[in-house]
């Protein structure tokens, strides 16, 4: 412990130097402040758009989930009310070669995804419409809407769209793909999308659908994450969850204590191998969280059947492991989609980072040994860890192909998105070099099963999603064609591998 200290602080003092080495020379390469693209956007949208200060911009900064993300100060934030206002965003961003960013429901755990420093930050807070069109059976969101907020709204209608699996969460899921509760039956989220409203990166707003000109497009949003223009306006299938005040489904959370991980991991394994029936959903999550200096493990599932019981060969096995809290009984979706609580805390530095599994139960025993290890070791840095499974069964992926495929194009077997998180203590402005070689040092030692796709809502910034991706030559060829100078590669933070 003696000699550990300086050595941390000399690595650090490095990667500090290195760091603003490169900001230097980040500076150089483009000259241009967004000060004066953000003088000229005041007096062509207005004072009530586009803030530069005070309360309503504070709004805009501290909105981003991840305090690595708040801390960044952009030097005006718009916020656009129609498509025509990111349009006259956009043009004046690309004609000045500016950094921008875009912000929706602010979930994003890279840093410097979801805003900026001395750019323009694009913020959706006022676009956010939802509506059900019963003759087309279609939903269209406006992207600042949040899934909670979708999910309420549509409730009256006894249909919905799916998002993800948490309220606070917000459509920029979409352009990653998105895991909810009915991905086995429909694929993932964004599988379930009809039409794009897309502001292109020179400002030109097209429609893509699946089948007009801009198909390409269509399909590499699907997957494509930020990279291939601002997406103003989603038309969505609808799905059918049932007159208000029913219940059609089945499902609940269960809180294991730490001593049945091993049992835990043995019935995911067994799970995502074995389990095909598209209407069961679940998610397993295995935590740590630091309670005064003592890391205490508390695992947990939240399960889902579109029926109206839990079936035993489908979740016997989770049932039958003695649990701390057992809380499973007829649902609406609202419910489902509240199981975890809303996920709207703010104020942690937070991180992802990814794997996939499909094979052996050693695969899960290994990823969990290598997560408790970082979890203790680390401690002093963390306030709680996770270690997440989503099954993704072969009709999921089916799914999506019916509907004319995705950017993500897994391969048809069941397999499991593998997401490890850290949330870091209150008052940790950046990560410590030591603690970011651990969290790759875990992500090396627990690598994707051949073939299978990352997911790049969960990922970490320096693992190429993209290249693991089916579609990856699809996705480079159609970036090259809808970015020709390689403007968002280089003017917002986003995946690497384009
Ligand atoms: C607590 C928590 C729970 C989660 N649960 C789930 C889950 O159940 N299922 C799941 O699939 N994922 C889940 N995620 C991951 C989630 O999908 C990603 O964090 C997602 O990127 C969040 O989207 P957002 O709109 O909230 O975030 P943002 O940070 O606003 O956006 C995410 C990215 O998309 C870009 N973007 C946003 N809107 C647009 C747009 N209109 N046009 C162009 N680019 C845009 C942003 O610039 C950013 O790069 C969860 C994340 C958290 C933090
Ligand atoms: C941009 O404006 C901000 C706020 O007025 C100022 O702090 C910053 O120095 C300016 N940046 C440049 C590069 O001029
Ligand atoms: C948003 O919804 C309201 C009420 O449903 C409607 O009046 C308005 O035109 C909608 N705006 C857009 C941009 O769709
Ligand atoms: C988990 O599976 C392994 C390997 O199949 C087995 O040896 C072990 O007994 C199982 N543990 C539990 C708790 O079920
Ligand atoms: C969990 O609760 C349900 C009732 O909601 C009950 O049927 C089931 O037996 C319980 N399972 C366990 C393992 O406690
Ligand atoms: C951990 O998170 C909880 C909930 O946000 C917070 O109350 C607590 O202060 C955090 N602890 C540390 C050490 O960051
Ligand atoms: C535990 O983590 C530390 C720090 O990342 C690492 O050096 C060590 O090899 C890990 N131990 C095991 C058994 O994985």
């Amino acid at each position: 412990m003696r000699f550990s200290r300086p050595c941390w602080t000399h690595a650090f003092a490095i990667s500090t130097l290195i760091l603003s080495h490169l900001d230097v020379a980040q500076a150089t390469w483009d000259l241009n402040s967004a000060n004066s693209t953000c003088t000229k956007l005041v007096s062509q949208l207005g004072s009530a758009l586009v803030v530069q200060t005070g309360p309503v911009y504070m709004i805009g900064v501290e909105s981003a989930w991840s305090s690595f993300n708040s801390i960044r100060r952009p030097s005006c934030i718009v916020y656009p009310r129609t498509s025509t206002h990111v349009q006259v965003a956009m043009r004046a961003i690309y004609r000045d070669n500016v950094h921008y960013a875009v912000q929706s429901g602010g979930h994003s755990a890279m840093r410097g995804w979801n805003t900026v420093d001395d750019g323009v930050l694009i913020h959706f807070r006022f676009m956010k419409n939802v509506s059900y069109d019963a003759i087309k059976d279609t939903v269209t969101l406006e992207p600042g809407v949040r899934w909670g907020e979708a999910t309420a709204a549509l409730q009256p209608f006894g249909v919905t769209t799916p998002g993800g699996r948490l309220g606070d969460i917000g459509t920029g899921l979409l352009l990653g793909g998105g895991l909810s509760y009915f991905s086995p039956a429909y694929g993932f989220s964004a599988d379930l999308l009809k039409e794009a409203d897309v502001v292109l990166v020179d400002g030109r707003l097209v429609t893509a659908t699946a089948t007009n000109q801009y198909s390409d497009l269509f399909r590499a949003l699907k997957g494509g994450a930020n990279r291939f223009g601002i997406v103003t306006r989603y038309e969505m299938y609808a799905i059918h969850t049932g007159p208000p005040n029913t219940t059609p489904f089945y499902g609940g959370l269960i809180i294991y204590p730490e001593a049945q991980a091993e049992a835990l991991l043995n019935a995911t394994a067994r799970y995502v191998r074995d389990v095909h029936d598209p209407n069961a959903a679940m998610l397993i999550a295995l935590t740590f969280s630091n309670t005064n200096g003592a890391v205490v493990g508390t695992h947990m599932v939240t399960l889902f059947y579109r029926g109206t019981s839990l079936p035993a060969e489908v979740f016997g096995d989770f049932l039958r492991i003695p649990n701390s809290l057992n809380r499973t009984s007829p649902i609406d979706y609202t419910q489902a989609c509240n199981l975890l609580g809303p996920g709207d805390d703010r104020g942690h530095g937070q991180l992802f980072g990814a794997s996939a599994f499909s094979g052996d139960v050693g695969l899960y025993h290994n990823a969990y040994l290598q997560f408790k290890n970082f979890s203790t070791t680390f401690k002093s840095s963390l306030n709680g860890t996770v270690l997440a499974f989503t099954p993704i069964p072969e009709s999921q992926t089916a799914a999506g192909r019916q509907r004319g495929g995705n950017a993500i194009d897994a391969p048809l077997r069941n397999y499991a998105a593998v997401q490890f998180y850290n949330q870091f203590v209150d008052d940790l402005t950046s990560v410590p070099g030591p603690v970011e070689n651990g969290r790759q040092l875990v992500l090396s030692r627990m690598p994707r099963s051949p073939g299978l796709p990352l997911y790049i809502n969960e990922c970490d910034s320096k693992q190429n999603a993209f290249s693991t991706y089916g579609g990856y030559d699809f996705l480079k060829r159609t970036y090259k064609k809808y970015d020709p100078t390689r403007f968002n590669v280089r003017f917002t933070d986003g995946p690497i591998g384009l």
